[in-house]
């Protein structure tokens, strides 16, 4: 079992809104997009984070504060100590066509770091857009904007963009122009409404899917999804359409903290 654990303090804390925020490290974390690692805030266990960038000197993470983990996380400053284990994960796959990328929410760090990866290396065009419920909850829209060839933004509330959803601009964008593959990650339900758009389009696509995960390394089995019996922390969290087809759990249910299978 790979352990590949550092200790380090925080360098940078940057507030992206009032609940997200940019916590980067210097540290060598050798990842790919789509990849999460585990960290460890001392006295409050570990939690599972996407990647959203990673060099040879320093990674980062964006984090929402929505518990007992990221709350304490959110008291610290720059200097203080965390741990991190990983990179774990299958990445999503590095297609240099005409890509498309649709995110929402908070979900949208593995697509900055995949549209960074795939400008370096050459992609032939690239469209993205990125959705939330307002302005305030869209993160990235400058550096989305700088690396696309085209961007595309989506509000609930209309405040910014297309009022709307995500998938009503890849619906649209789908309609205007060719793609060769799409990569999706968002909220469960968000994609749930996009995987049948691009079904339509008969094109190759790309899930990030999210389970509760408390080893990271295929031991525990609470992030295993049925009836496959896949185990996404070492089989996803990038699951192609062709697995994602099999897996009935997408969409309808998930185990939650005690491993008992839940509705979503
Ligand atoms: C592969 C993966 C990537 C993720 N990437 C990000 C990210 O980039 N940014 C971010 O803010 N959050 C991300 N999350 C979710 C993050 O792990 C949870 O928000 C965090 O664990 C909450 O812990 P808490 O104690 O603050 O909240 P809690 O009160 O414990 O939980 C709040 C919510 O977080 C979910 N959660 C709690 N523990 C876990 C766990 N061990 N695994 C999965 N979900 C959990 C719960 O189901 C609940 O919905 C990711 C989760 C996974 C599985
Ligand atoms: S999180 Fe333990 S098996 Fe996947």
């Amino acid at each position: 079992m790979k352990c590949d654990r550092q200790t380090l303090p925080i360098a940078t804390i940057h507030e992206e809104n009032a609940s997200l925020r940019t916590f980067t490290f210097e540290g060598k974390l050798d990842a790919t997009p789509g990849q999460f690692i585990m960290l460890t805030v001392f006295s409050q266990g570990e939690k599972p984070f996407s990647i959203l960038n990673a060099d040879k000197t320093s990674f980062a993470l964006t984090i929402k504060n929505v518990g007992p983990f990221t709350d304490r996380l959110f008291q610290m400053k720059s200097g203080d100590l965390v741990s991190v284990r990983g990179p774990y994960g299958r990445s999503f796959s590095n297609n240099l066509g005409r890509v498309l990328m649709v995110g929402g929410g908070f979900a949208t760090p593995p697509l900055l770091f995949l549209a960074k990866r795939l400008r370096a290396a050459g992609v032939a065009y690239m469209a993205t857009i990125n959705g939330a419920r307002t302005t305030s909850d869209l993160l990235y829209v400058h550096d989305f904007d700088e690396l696309s060839d085209r961007s595309l933004i989506a509000t609930d509330d209309g405040s910014l963009g297309h009022k709307g959803t995500s998938v009503d601009l890849m619906e649209a964008i789908l309609s205007e122009e060719r793609f060769d593959q799409i990569y999706i990650s968002g909220p469960e339900k968000m994609m749930l409404a996009a995987v049948p758009v691009a079904k339509h389009h008969h094109l190759r696509f790309e899930v990030n899917l999210e389970r509760y995960m408390k080893c990271g390394v295929g031991v525990c089995g609470s992030c295993v999804m049925d009836p496959l019996g896949l185990i996404l922390c070492m089989e996803g969290p990038i699951i192609d359409a062709q697995t994602l087809d099999k897996l009935e759990e997408f969409g309808v249910s998930h185990r939650g903290k005690t491993g008992r299978i839940e509705p979503i």
